[in-house]
């Protein structure tokens, strides 16, 4: 996919899947460093690019990616990579320079007009330890409700979960997609798997 949109600030291009080696040929704008330095965000875009599960889509200006969303297996050590149809959402970011501009939104859109995303069941694992507090200006609950709005609007609804690590504290998300095309067996071993600490008596 490859769409231009006209921002106060100029065009932006939305692409994807990209290769490692066009995301090579690109610049990374220096306030993408929310998860890591831009230059490192830049690497573990490639490598995901290179994964054969992995999908990186972003939002460019001229040479320079300004934003990307990035799909890939779940961490081998999470309970969601005993599902074959889990695909996770692993991080969305867009430039400081660029933010409140309607960009992730779009690149979300754009992400999910490709129908190999309605085969999987999608998830975001949301730790707001991750989120831009300190900049934003939001609040954590303020936080949690944008990004509720933002992935909703594709489609992504909260669902409840015995995950240790979400239940770390109360605004960690678990988000949930699941694709049309997923079949009910796909379904019911996800919905197992999002308990499995319960204790039956
Ligand atoms: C979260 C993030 C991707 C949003 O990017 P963005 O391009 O600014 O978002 P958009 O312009 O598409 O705005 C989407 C919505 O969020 C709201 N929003 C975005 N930034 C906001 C802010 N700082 N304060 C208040 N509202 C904000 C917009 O008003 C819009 O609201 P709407 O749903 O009512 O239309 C960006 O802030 C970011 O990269 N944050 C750091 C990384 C991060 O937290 N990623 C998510 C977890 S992986």
């Amino acid at each position: 996919m490859a769409k231009e949109i006209l921002t106060n600030k100029g065009p932006v291009i939305f692409e994807g899947p990209v290769s490692s080696e066009y995301l090579d040929s690109l610049e990374i704008n220096r306030t993408l460093n929310n998860f890591r330095h831009p230059k490192r965000q830049k690497e573990a875009l490639g490598l995901v690019a290179n994964h054969p599960e992995g999908l990186v889509y972003i939002a460019r200006s001229g040479p320079e990616i300004i934003g990307y969303v990035l799909f890939h297996y779940p961490n081998k050590y999470s309970r969601w990579i005993r599902h074959p149809r889990v695909l996770e959402l692993g991080a969305i970011e867009i430039s400081r320079d660029w933010q409140q501009k309607g960009i992730a939104k779009e690149l979300l859109q754009e992400t999910f007009t490709n129908s190999v995303l309605d085969e999987y069941i999608l998830i975001s694992t949301e730790f707001y330890w991750h989120w831009d507090l300190r900049t934003s200006n939001l609040g954590v609950w303020e936080y949690q409700n944008m990004l509720k709005r933002i992935y909703g609007s594709v489609g992504f609804k909260r669902r409840h979960t015995d995950d240790p690590e979400i239940l770390e504290h109360s605004a960690n998300m678990l988000m949930v997609r699941i694709g049309k095309n997923v079949g009910k067996s796909h379904i019911e071993m996800f919905d197992e798997l999002t308990y499995q600490n319960s204790i039956l008596i």
